[in-house]
């Protein structure tokens, strides 16, 4: 309820022209929201309360003044709707308060539904760096958009109150006085009141939905829970069952398709995806990931209706930005500070993303009412791919005799709901342990009902990599499948304990960390070879670690068959290094205590010697540690020492702590790992090879 009445006070025209014309910045604003077809809320803030006011005129010079609405009470963040206004009509407004007045702007009442012309602004992850978002909104104000979309985390920490005008309104403020700006909720808002606040949602709800020209609005909140069965989901269900006028555009914080390298998915995408497809969403934008990233179509490719949904990330307001990676999925992808202008004309939409210094880095087209032969996903191998690695992943294989082991599984996959299919089913790869498999099968599938595939290994499960591929592709017959770009899955490593184990004795002689590798200690190391790329589905052959440790702390050796990036900068630390794990010819070491599955310390250095470390990858972590490089016939070679006080340990653990040992080979920009990680099924984290620290060699 609000605590406060409106007075709507007709004044003559001549009154208004011997109003003083001074001109003030409040603390915040004022800006718009709420626009409608025929009425609009002005907001601003004070520094202390004061009865507000707000003139509505007809044009800029203020000669033709329409009404004044005058607040009942004191307050300083001022909430004042405007009724009574003629749809798709331009209007010009100044507030007052305490004896001040800002300058005039100006907006745009809503265009009345069905309207075919319609420009929106998108971007998002403004937080924490105000000179770029102010770039940023002086670039958008030249498009004078009709709405500004901005996909969340607006401020660093939306509890702050003084975090809102430096990093939002006061960059912002030439573009809020004249357009919506309508935000999701991010994870830095921290569901702050301030943020509902702020843009006058009295109502607490963070999801909720606008009509607006010939665009269904979806505003959703990726940080309340999402799945079906929630308030939010069946909200959504009843949302989409309404008439689509000819778009449907959904936008949320969390990316259901991702192409962050090692982050995980999120839960959205299972929760959402499908009904998207199914109720025509054409189009859902996002945030979070700092990048720009555009996805192909992305839908059922067994049901003939399926259009498929294109996700774009536009998460490059100034936060600092992540690296990408080209997935199955990726149509474009640009790690730059940008924005978006989307043009939609009738059933086609105008994309265009701009850099912050202007440049163009996208374009693209969705013509709704063209048959769209762009390239398209099947969302179901997406599903498959997850049902069947959640089935192995926990698979021990059954001992069949000395260190060999065999596994035999049929896998439910999803069933296709409601079409007949042919699927040619076809494993390929992999190594001597899955060679018994390897063949190929055509699977009619039942309407609705899941379809089997078989998994079978025998022998050593030290031997289980390469990993094989699953090719499951549509056949000829009563509803073959639309082409797509994804027909195949990797397996994932079977999860063995003694798989990838790695025993690093104590060196009881010096080691002097060089980069030489000449110290006698090395020949007792442990060596971890068998390197593996692309998923684990390709032998690497162009790197050996080894590994032990002394009383200061883990020894590592790496030698590496590639390039040494030239020139030398032996040593130097440098704090923009956190991605170079997989920009620069490098290596990385990471190690994670047993006890804590989410925490683990990272260590990177690449061939010129220069130092990356950090903590779970988000935490700024400068632990002392040694590490050297130094030319090798073939390549080069890095020597390190971590010491136990930098994994908060005062010497080796007497219990097993998980390892993974990375190296990035600019020369085939590859990432080869000893045991093979994933970032597509939400268990990004996960590679379960182990290290342990034996006193005697
Ligand atoms: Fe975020």
């Amino acid at each position: 309820m609000r605590s406060f009445f409106l007075l709507f006070l007709p004044i003559p025209l001549e009154l208004a022209a011997v109003r003083p014309l001074l001109a003030d910045d409040p603390y915040i604003g004022p800006y718009i929201q709420a626009l409608e077809q025929d009425s609009v809320t002005i907001l601003w803030e004070t520094d202390s309360p004061a009865v507000g006011e707000v003139e509505i005129g007809e044009n800029g010079d203020g000669k033709k003044l329409l009404f004044i609405v005058r607040e009942a009470e004191m307050r300083t963040i001022h909430n004042v709707p405007v009724g009574g206004l003629a749809s798709d009509t331009r209007y010009f407004y100044r507030v007052r308060w305490d004896g001040k007045v800002s300058d005039r702007f100006s907006f745009r009442t809503r265009p009345p539904e069905g309207t075919r012309h319609f420009r929106i602004a998108a971007y998002g992850d403004s937080r924490s760096n105000p000179p770029v978002h102010t770039e940023i909104v002086r670039r958008m104000v030249e498009f004078e958009p009709d709405v500004v979309l901005h996909t969340g985390d607006l401020v660093a920490d939306g509890t702050k109150k003084e975090h809102w005008k430096p990093q939002f309104f006061d960059p912002l403020r030439p573009l809020a006085a004249q357009a919506p700006v309508i935000p999701c909720m991010g994870n830095h808002e921290n569901n702050s009141g301030l943020y509902y606040q702020y843009f006058n949602r009295a109502d607490g709800e963070s999801w909720f939905s606008y009509r607006w020209a010939n665009v269904h609005f979806l505003v959703l909140d990726s940080q309340k829970p999402v799945k079906s069965g929630t308030e939010q989901f069946h909200w959504l269900e009843k949302e989409l069952a309404t008439p689509k006028p000819d778009w449907r555009i959904v936008f949320c914080h969390y990316p259901m398709f991702s192409c962050h390298p090692t982050r995980d998915v999120n839960e959205n995408r299972w929760a959402w995806q499908d009904l998207f497809d199914r109720t025509g969403v054409d189009l859902v934008l996002t945030g979070h990931d700092h990048y720009y990233h555009r996805t192909h179509r992305i839908g059922r490719a067994w049901d003939p209706t399926s259009r498929g949904v294109y996700h774009i990330t536009t998460a490059g307001g100034g936060a600092s930005l992540y690296p990408v990676e080209q997935k199955i999925y990726t149509a474009k992808a640009e790690s730059v500070h940008h924005f978006m202008i989307l043009d939609i004309d009738g059933k086609r939409l105008e994309g265009e993303v701009l850099s912050v210094d202007g440049k163009l880095i996208d374009t693209f087209t969705i013509d709704r009412a063209a048959p769209e032969q762009t390239p398209f996903v099947s969302y179901e191998m997406v599903q498959w791919e997850k049902a069947l690695n959640e089935a192995i992943d926990p698979i021990q294989p059954e001992a069949i005799g000395a260190g060999e082991g065999r596994i035999e599984r049929k896998v439910k996959l999803p069933a296709l709901s409601g079409y007949d299919a042919s699927i040619s089913v076809r494993w390929t790869g992999g190594s001597s342990f899955w060679a018994a498999d390897l063949c190929e099968s055509i699977v009619p599938t039942v309407p609705d009902k899941p379809f089997e595939v078989a998994i079978w290994g025998e022998g050593s499960p030290q031997a289980m990599y390469p990993l094989p591929r699953l090719e499951l592709t549509p056949v000829r017959g009563p509803a073959a499948a639309k082409a797509f770009v994804n027909p195949s899955i990797v397996l994932h490593p079977l999860r063995v304990s003694t798989n990838r184990l790695l025993r690093a004795p104590k060196l009881s002689t010096e080691v002097k960390v060089d980069g030489k590798l000449d110290d006698a200690a090395w020949s007792r190391a442990a060596i971890a070879n068998g390197f593996t790329r692309d998923f684990g589905t390709i032998r690497s052959g162009r790197e050996a670690f080894q590994v032990g440790y002394d009383d200061k702390g883990i020894l590592v050796a790496a030698r590496i068959r590639s390039l040494i990036e030239k020139p030398k900068d032996q040593g130097a630390k440098d704090k923009d290094t956190r991605h170079m794990y997989r920009t620069d010819e490098s290596v990385s070491i990471i190690l994670s205590p047993p006890t804590l599955r989410q925490v683990y310390f990272f260590f990177c250095g690449n061939s010129r010697g220069t130092r990356f470390d950090s903590l779970s990858n988000v935490i700024p972590w400068n632990p002392d540690w040694e590490f050297a490089t130094a030319d090798s016939e073939n390549g080069w070679q890095a020597e390190a020492r971590i010491p136990w006080i930098a994994l908060g340990l005062q010497g080796p653990p007497h219990d097993v702590w998980r390892v993974n040992l990375f190296h990035w080979d600019a020369r085939d920009k590859a990432l080869s790992e000893w045991t093979a990680t994933y970032s597509s099924l939400g268990t990004a984290r996960k590679f379960d090879a182990e290290i342990e620290f034996v006193p005697v060699p």
